[in-house]
């Protein structure tokens, strides 16, 4: 698959046209922005760590029935995906209060959210993406009843099998946001499910394991990214401490399952 236009570049991926109209490539770039870009760096590595844990999700999804974009991973930062009509909504679904929620509406941080919260905002940076609700959604013609009815339901399915997966990793799938689109009248997973786009706490420590030890200085980013995105794949971290006979697979991490999804399906 021969690489063509940029298509898009956004705060962190690009997106390039392919030889073949229907399949695009997003390239994770190692870019992090926070705050509607107004906190913005390069971290070196960042962009495999996101696209080795969106990968290894999207496939997961994929084989538990979720229609997603993703095809194959071509290196470990850049994903071949179908190219989808994407829909301007961001899907949050929240299982624990933390983060905005918390902020704007009298939840305690941490608290249980159960049934889980779907909250849904338009897309719009200069807007500073507010929330939606189904009547304006289908008011602005962003998407008709029955698709709104299809993507809430992806959105719950995802959470069922990522709260699952991630338990048995002693991680808690605090909330998460995805983004959907349509190939033809057949709505799919786009975009990224990463340590950008989910919030994570261990299961026991509560520590951030995601992108708010970026925004609210934490700590290191990258050894976060690093350790966690081991974890969620069940791969070693790709730079454990130095040791002088080290074992051969224990080289690998995110790398590796890189190199492991480069099949075709
Ligand atoms: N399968 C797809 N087809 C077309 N566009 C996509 C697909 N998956 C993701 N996108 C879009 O590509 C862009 C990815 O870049 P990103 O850095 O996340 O941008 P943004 O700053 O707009 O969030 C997003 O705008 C996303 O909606
Ligand atoms: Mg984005």
């Amino acid at each position: 698959m021969k690489q063509g236009k940029l298509l898009y570049s956004g705060k962190a991926k690009s997106v390039y046209l392919t030889d073949d109209r229907d399949t695009l490539i997003v390239e994770f770039r190692d870019d992090i922005t926070a705050f509607d870009g107004g906190k913005k760096d390069t971290l070196k590595n960042k962009g495999s760590y996101n696209a080795g844990v969106s990968a290894f999700f999207f496939e997961y999804l994929e084989k538990h029935g979720v229609k997603t974009h993703f095809i194959t991973m071509l290196d470990n930062h850049r994903m071949a995906v179908r190219r989808l009509q994407m829909i301007p909504l961001e899907v949050i679904v929240r299982n624990v209060a933390a983060g905005s929620i918390v902020r704007n509406y009298p939840f305690k941080e941490g608290m249980k959210l159960s049934p889980p919260v779907i909250v849904i905002d338009y897309k719009d940076d200069t807007r500073h993406d507010p929330m939606l609700n189904d009547d304006l959604i289908v008011a602005l013609k962003l998407a008709t009843p029955a698709e709104l009815k299809a993507i809430k339901n992806a959105a719950l399915a995802v959470n069922r099998h990522l709260s699952a997966l991630l338990a048995k990793q002693g991680i808690l799938l605090v909330d998460f946001k995805l983004e959907f689109g349509r190939q033809g009248k057949t709505i799919r997973l786009g975009d990224e499910i990463s340590m950008d786009s989910m919030r994570l706490w261990d299961t026991k420590t509560k520590e951030s394991l995601d992108k708010d030890v970026y925004r609210f200085n934490k700590g290191d980013v990258m050894e976060t990214y690093n350790r966690v995105a081991g974890r969620i794949t069940n791969t070693a971290p790709r730079r454990a401490a130095p040791k002088k006979k080290a074992a051969p697979r224990k080289k690998a991490g995110v790398k590796k399952l890189a190199a492991a999804k480069t099949k075709k399906r």
